[in-house]
């Protein structure tokens, strides 16, 4: 049975949710699921704007065709070539085969790489400024580079002010029937999904989504719709707001994200007496987080709120212990910029992950080292825990005078 949502005057939500889903891209967890957004204008032609996941077909196809209520598709445009979106072009060409596919000249090549369908009779190449009419409608075009891949770009309907705006401003997250995100308590329940959305899928790419949100500041924006989660037509600055610090690396929060990994809990034991020697120091807010036990895209999105972090780990097999390396690994593979770090190493016969840790974070640009790293041999002792109090000094003080 059909699903669709009315958002404008002539405009409709066609996607689907997803809650059978448990990682997206065959990597994040999404414990609330997922949503693929697809949009429908009823014009004097119509317009659909993207598809969705191969997973949703059925039920979009049948959004469409229920939106559509008898009429034909005139255009489809696409924003974004990826699976989670383009799956279903070859399914709306079966459907609707006089359909004109607009999209620029890299969204055709990927196109016909990821089908077999005719393509050259139905294509309209675009590029950034171009307009097409479609009646009451004018829809204009700004590219997106690398938010998420090279040929994404946003739509602008510059008649009713709407940004269909691909993958930026998107969210892990199924929708729970209300589809804008000025009823469904975004900073609480939402928040911490986009976060995570944006920092592990484009968080690499924050040059790219400033240079998009230049461009787009020159837009008068009414509404937001974005390919994944809620629509945004109110107070459309908070989440701009967000993007901006998240794309400049910019930390949201004053506080500390300390992260351990600790094969046999002594390491574990340090790293929580060292985040109450933080809050006894007057330091709010404090996360700490098991590396073995949380999904690295979760300690990605903290890191990237996050002011200062303190990494404590064990070292294993002359090397860090492994969910420590995919931590340190990541965060460089997602340019995390502009942090301050501590460390705090265990060894039972030659420490050295305090100093591999440091390698790692000195590949990040702008990063500052507090330099009193804490050794600890096997489990803290009178001598150990002294240094930790110092490095908790030290910190603290960092953090309290920003
Ligand atoms: C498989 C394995 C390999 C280890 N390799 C090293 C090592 O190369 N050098 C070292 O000083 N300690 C090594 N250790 C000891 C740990 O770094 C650490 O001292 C010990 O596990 C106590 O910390 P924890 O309770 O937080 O795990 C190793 C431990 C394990 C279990
Ligand atoms: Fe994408
Ligand atoms: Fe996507």
């Amino acid at each position: 049975m059909y699903s669709i949502k009315k958002i404008t005057v002539d405009a409709y939500w066609v996607g689907v949710n997803d809650r059978k889903i448990t990682l997206f891209e065959s990597v994040y967890p999404v414990s609330r699921g997922m949503s693929y957004n697809s949009y429908l204008v009823l014009d004097e032609k119509t317009v659909l704007l993207d598809t969705v996941d191969s997973s949703a077909s059925l039920q979009f196809l049948e959004n469409v065709e229920k939106a559509l209520n008898g009429r034909k598709l005139d255009y489809l445009i696409i924003n974004h070539m990826e699976p989670d979106h383009c799956a279903n072009i070859g399914a709306i060409v079966d459907k609707y085969p006089s359909v004109k596919i607009v999209g620029n000249a890299k969204t055709f090549t990927m196109m016909s790489q990821f089908f077999d369908f005719e393509i050259e009779s139905r294509k309209i190449v675009i590029k950034e400024g171009d307009t097409i009419n479609t009646g009451r409608h004018n829809f204009t075009f700004v590219m997106a580079p690398m938010v998420h891949w090279p040929e994404a770009m946003v739509t602008y309907d510059t008649t009713d002010k709407i940004l269909y705006s691909a993958d930026a401003f998107g969210s892990f997250g199924a929708m729970d029937g209300n589809i804008f995100a000025d009823e469904c308590d975004f900073e609480n329940k939402w928040l911490d999904d986009a976060r995570r959305y944006y920092t592990n899928i484009v968080g690499k790419y924050g040059v790219q989504v400033q240079s998009l949100l230049k461009k787009a500041s020159t837009l008068e924006i009414s509404m937001i719709c974005p390919l994944h989660g809620p629509i945004w037509r109110e107070n459309l600055g908070f989440i701009i707001d967000k993007y901006m610090k998240w794309s400049s690396y910019t930390p949201e929060k004053k506080s500390a994200l300390i992260v351990y990994g600790s094969v046999h809990g002594h390491t574990e034991n340090t790293a929580d007496i060292f985040a109450n020697s933080l809050g006894e120091r007057g330091v709010k807010e404090i996360a700490v987080y098991n590396a073995s036990t949380t999904h690295f895209s979760t300690i990605i999105a903290e890191s990237f709120k996050y002011s200062h972090i303190v990494f404590a780990c064990a070292t294993y097999n002359m090397s860090l212990f492994p969910p420590m390396q995919v931590v340190l690994h990541e965060l460089a593979e997602h340019n995390l910029q502009n942090r301050t770090f501590a460390f705090i190493e265990n060894g039972t016969w030659a420490p050295v992950a305090a100093k591999l840790m440091q390698e790692c974070v000195d590949k990040l640009k702008n990063d500052k080292i507090i330099e009193q790293k804490v050794t600890i041999k096997s489990a803290l002792n009178e001598q150990s825990c002294a240094e930790l109090e110092k490095l908790a000094d030290a910190v603290a003080s960092d953090i309290n005078a920003l």
